[in-house]
């Protein structure tokens, strides 16, 4: 079978979900070897023995498959258990973020991909809830954050990472209000959604951008911040973390070119952590750059284009 026939008709999904609930109702399938066409491993609604997921995973099965037309009933079940699982303190916090992080990108990646603005901040809103509940009520160390995070290039992922860091970095220089770490981390998933109007093949060009695509790249701020003006569920400071993140103290910046306190404080905290997760992740152009060499870079950017206490303070989280 072909990867995009299995695509079509089949979700992938990591089978860490899986080993933290008990009664799926959906159909589990797994593939015996790589381009093999899945074959059912679970039917729905059967029970499953305690460890049979986890003893799966240990043998090095990663990624299981639903039917793409249970995807939603999947999404539903996933968001009834949620709360029961971060909240459990049984299960340890890795356990706890990475399970977040993969409902999480399972999440973006269905919403961004239905391109229905009502559904993505309904799902983002609900995400942003669990995140800021799992972040702001656990010592979360935000190297070991990192470690159970994904590094592709995917936006879904990226705006999940940034949103985790932005959340930590803004309770490291001293917001701990839980509605407004909300708030950023709703900012933080949402961040890029102009991008995803950007064609897929300017994204992943290993090759030097031509004017034209660079403009096009440069367009996505405004275009995330035209979508979301208008919403009443959507606050000033998000509308700033989505169009500032890529203006720098200097002025250097786009789309405006705005400079110095003009930068709203959200958005200069998108800012530095935007770049650190773009620079720690696996581009299809190039190798991600190592933590040390990403918070190298931070710090030559500061102070000219980037705020300095930010870039001290998320060093010195990421350092911890
Ligand atoms: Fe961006
Ligand atoms: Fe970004």
């Amino acid at each position: 079978m072909t990867d995009t026939a299995k695509r079509q008709k089949y979700l992938p999904v990591p089978l860490a979900l899986m080993c933290l609930t008990q009664e799926l109702p959906v159909d589990v399938y797994w593939c015996l070897h790589q381009g093999a066409e899945p074959v059912l491993l679970r039917g729905q609604n059967i029970e499953i023995a305690d460890d049979e997921f986890p003893r799966l995973l240990e043998s090095g099965v990663e990624t299981v498959y639903i039917p793409r037309d249970q995807g939603e009933v999947f999404q539903k079940h996933l968001q009834d258990n949620v709360r029961g699982i971060l909240d459990n303190q049984d299960i340890p916090i890795d356990q706890r973020m990475s399970f977040l992080n993969s409902t999480g990108r399972t999440m973006l990646q269905e919403v961004f991909r239905s391109d229905n603005l009502d559904k993505t901040l309904d799902s983002v809103s609900v995400l942003s809830e669990h995140m800021t509940s799992l972040i702001s009520q656990n010592e979360v160390v935000a190297s070991e954050l990192f470690d159970v995070l994904q590094h592709d290039y995917h936006t879904y992922t990226h705006s999940y990472n940034v949103a985790s860091y932005a959340m930590l970095l803004a309770q490291e220089v001293g917001i701990r209000d839980k509605d407004e770490l909300q708030r950023i981390s709703m900012g933080g998933l949402l961040h890029d959604l102009g991008k995803l109007r950007i064609p897929n093949h300017i994204l992943t060009k290993k090759e030097r951008l031509s004017e034209a695509e660079w403009q096009t790249i440069q367009r996505h701020p405004t275009d995330g911040f035209i979508a979301l003006a208008q919403r009443p569920d959507v606050t000033f400071d998000q509308l700033m973390m989505v169009y500032q993140h890529h203006e720098k103290l200097d002025g250097s910046g786009y789309p405006v070119g705005v400079d110095g306190d003009e930068i709203h404080v959200l958005a200069r905290i998108c800012t530095v952590v935007d770049i650190f997760e773009a620079l720690t992740s696996n581009r299809p152009y190039r190798n991600p750059n190592t933590t040390k060499e990403a918070l190298e870079i931070l710090d030559q950017m500061a102070p000219t284009k980037l705020d300095g206490d930010m870039v001290k303070c998320w060093k010195a989280l990421m350092l911890k």
